[in-house]
């Protein structure tokens, strides 16, 4: 291992499925996990290849009820590059005794590389090498290149290549009871002698599909001509051909593939623009040529570099390797082709078939680090969201609400695509998916287009779509605001917040609870900061929204006065409750259950199945009040409480923030990030050590499981942005570029690059001293606040300040 390699040694089948999705290559149009190419689906091996936003929707009989789900389709599988050796079966590792077997992910130049020796039934020792990418700078290609030694033997060896649409969705154990054949066939064919073709189509969204490959195959650096065996069945296609190969000799198989649907723009037809493209694909030393340039140019962008001081023993090595391997993730998910599609940030990437590759509100994790490094991907994302504003308007009428609710799991349409029902695995029992009542995702939106603003100032953007999101996201919160005379203040009833655990009250029949304070609270700040831009609206632009939204004074001051007058409720002398009556219920037993169950991460599994819930006790899955406090600075939230006129000291919120800590069970990955934030200042110990555990979300699957199942990519994208912006105390505020830095003692220096307002910035932070250089764009002066200071700071010009 070094800084850019990820390295598995060894073969380990009960790792398989994990390596399979840390290995996935993707360029955010397509991704493929990183099956080897002689894989098919079984209980190890899951070679899936998932294109970003490629949904479908199929109803299922269940539990005496006709449910719908829409997926993330797993696509016809363009990897099958396998071989035989004088014998009727196809070589399988683990029908071989292998010598060695080693793979590496290379982050620098997005290559998966595999190299093995095996010994067979015969003694016949062979050597193999493949290498694969995903082309980040032409998003239509995938390409993979297999190299056979025959290292004690000569004979005969057969290859077949091939592209498989028989594929279903089978990656999640507990989704199949549900159907899962997404694909019918449209067509097969051979393009050429080197050239096969396959076209399907997606059973319901009738997304048409078609991928083209080549192989080729060299010897000693020569071309081969060789002759082929076409097979065809339905949804499948593949050629078969003979080799006869010597002691000591090796050949090389090149597989190039090009895939397009009818989604694609700037195109005819996508079968047709899949074997032009084909056409047009030199060879894989070329594609890999252009490849590595695209990511070079990425990692310019993205990098960040830190030492771990002298004396510490943190592992620079190690976590310099995990945050390469997590960006390298966010950008294989989201990255430059993401501008030219309409898909949203899906919280599990296209990585695997957890949470069917549905948009959830992770994106409120994602967005901070992609707003001050390239804000570009971050507008396409939330385009995602405007093209869905009718069906949000539509969504919040169904409540009988105004204004704009969007969806808890977002997929194609945007209408709501949460389960219904979801399987207990522990106790094999469907229950009821109340998750839906999570109305704060509609903060979390507005969240996200108020803080890319920030950081762009993008009038346009404010004034075409971001405005338009806000005002409606405001106006849902002005019509499910209820007016409570006896505690003369507003109030948002039955709903759930970011903790899942709750979902209602134990002796309540409906689910819901009352005055969640994160989402009172999140209510509040987007009714304030919604007024707050719209006064910074180009006149005609706001006179536009004004007529067409029949937005009118009246309503607007009903907003201001719920952001003066709304409840927050308390207990416990200055403990923000996490909802009304939460003080109410009983504590848990933690060390009981510890013992009991050791992992006790899904509390909510357990204890169901136990026939308990966890809705009777003071136990939380993940930060929800504590959010607060992840998403907003303590002079913030003291301007916010103090508008709504409840006293607030500074000293409650590490009181807060100890009292939620202990109730914690962290069973989301997104839970440590924000926990790991809310400490930074107050118990750096506590906090470095809660960074490390985030860091260790996916690379060793610490839910023992999920991640085989799709990556965490909020948490991913989390943790390197608590070395963004935690560690910096970077923050956009008004006009100004805030920092109030607070290095980890482990951490030595940081250093990254961000952008801001037409500015690249070189950041270098050390204990005592915070070094900005503003590199040569052409932009007016920014100004940059330290600590209380405000600096003025001009193109080419660098500030330092002495933190000491
Ligand atoms: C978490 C949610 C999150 C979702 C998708 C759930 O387990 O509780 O907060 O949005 O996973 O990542």
């Amino acid at each position: 291992m070094n800084q850019w390699t990820l390295v598995y040694e060894g073969f380990d089948p009960q790792q398989e499925g994990l390596r399979e999705a840390m290995c996935t290559l993707g360029n955010g149009y397509f991704a493929t996990r990183g099956a080897g190419p002689e894989a098919a689906a079984d209980n190890i091996h899951y070679p899936g290849t998932y294109l970003s936003g490629g949904y479908n929707r199929l109803k299922t009989e269940i539990a005496g009820k006709s449910i719908e789900n829409e997926d993330l389709v797993n696509m016809p599988n363009w990897l099958p590059l396998n071989f035989r050796i004088g014998s009727r079966n196809w070589f399988n590792l683990m029908a071989v005794d292998l010598i060695s077997y080693r793979q590496e992910l290379d982050l620098k130049e997005g290559i998966l590389r595999r190299r093995f020796r095996f010994r067979d039934s015969q003694g016949r020792q062979t050597q193999v090498t493949c290498r694969r990418l995903v082309h980040m700078q032409n998003p239509h290609y995938g390409a993979q290149e297999l190299t056979l030694t025959a290292e004690n033997w000569s004979g005969p060896v057969e290859f077949c290549t091939a592209l498989d649409g028989r594929v279903i969705n089978a990656g999640v154990e507990r989704y199949k009871q549900l159907n899962n054949n997404h694909l019918e066939p449209l067509a097969t064919r051979m393009i050429d002698a080197e050239a096969i073709y396959l076209e399907v189509q997606t059973n319901q969204s009738k997304l048409r599909v078609s991928q083209a490959a080549r192989t080729r195959v060299y010897q000693d650096g020569q071309l081969l001509e060789i002759e082929r065996k076409l097979i065809e069945k339905p949804r499948y296609i593949a050629q078969h051909f003979n080799l006869d190969l010597k002691e000591g000799r090796e050949v090389l198989i090149e597989k190039a593939m090009a895939m397009y649907t009818s989604r694609d723009r700037g195109i005819s037809e996508c079968g047709l623009a899949a074997q032009e493209a084909l056409q047009r694909c030199v060879s894989f030393a070329a594609l890999h040529e252009s490849h590595t340039l695209a990511w070079e140019q990425l990692w310019r962008r993205f990098e960040i570099e830190f030492q771990s001081n002298d004396v510490s023993e943190t592992d620079d090595e190690y976590i310099t390797m995990v945050l390469h391997l997590y960006i390298f993730h966010l950008l294989q998910t989201t990255s430059m082709h993401t501008m030219d599609l309409d898909v949203g940030v899906p919280s599990r990437g296209w990585h695997g078939e957890a949470y069917r590759g549905h948009i959830f509100w992770d994106e409120l994790f994602v967005f901070p680090f992609l707003n001050l490094r390239l804000h570009e991907i971050t507008r396409a994302l939330l385009q995602y969201r405007f093209r869905r504003l009718n069906e949000a308007r539509f969504n919040a009428r169904q409540y009988g609400y105004r204004g704009a609710l969007y969806p808890w799991q977002s997929g194609s349409s945007g209408r709501e695509e949460s389960q219904k029902i979801h399987l207990n695995p522990r106790s094999r029992r469907w229950i009821p998916d109340n998750t839906y009542l999570q109305f704060h995702v509609n903060s979390a939106i507005a969240y996200n287009v108020y803080h890319y603003f920030q950081v762009t100032r993008d009038l346009e953007f404010l004034a075409f779509f971001g405005a338009e999101m806000m005002l409606e996201i405001a106006r849902f919160w002005g019509s499910i605001a209820t007016y409570n005379p006896s505690l003369e203040r507003y109030e948002i009833l039955g709903v759930m917040g970011p903790d899942e655990y709750h979902d209602r009250y134990p002796d309540r029949e409906e689910p819901g609870l009352d005055n969640n304070a994160y989402t009172n609270l999140m209510a509040v700040w987007v009714l304030s900061r919604t007024l707050e831009l719209f006064d910074l609206l180009p006149e005609d632009r706001s006179l536009e929204l004004c007529k067409s939204l029949e937005l009118q004074k009246a309503e607007m001051e009903r907003w201001r006065d719920i952001s003066h007058k709304m409840f927050v409720p308390f207990h416990d002398d200055g403990i923000i409750s996490q909802f009304q009556g939460y003080e109410q219920l009983a504590e848990f037993d933690w060390d009981g259950y510890r013992k009991k169950y050791g992992d006790i991460q899904r509390l909510d599994r357990i204890l169901e199945a136990e026939g308990d819930t966890p809705n009777r006790y003071k136990v939380s899955k993940q930060a929800d009040v504590l959010m607060l406090f992840y998403l907003f600075s303590s002079e913030q939230l003291r301007e916010l409480f103090e508008q709504l006129g409840y006293p607030f000291a500074y000293e409650t919120i590490p009181k807060n923030i100890d009292y939620y800590l202990k109730r914690t069970s962290h069973g989301s990955t997104l839970s440590r990030v924000a926990h790991s934030w809310v400490l930074v200042r107050s118990d750096r110990a506590g906090s470095w050590q809660l960074f490390n555990q985030a860091l260790a979300s996916d690379i060793a699957d610490i839910q023992g499981g999920t991640t085989p199942e799709g990556i965490h990519l909020g948490a991913m994208a989390g943790v390197v942005d608590l070395m963004q912006r935690a560690y910096t105390g970077v923050e956009t505020r008004g006009n100004v570029l805030l920092f109030n830095p607070f290095l980890p003692k482990e951490l030595g220096k940081l250093h990254l690059r961000i952008r801001y307002r037409c500015h690249s910035l070189e950041i270098t932070l050390t204990p005592d001293k915070l070094r900005i250089e503003a590199l040569e764009f052409p932009a007016g002066p920014i100004r940059i606040g330290v600590r209380g200071n405000v600096f003025e700071l001009k193109r080419g010009e660098t500030i330092e300040v002495s933190l000491a």
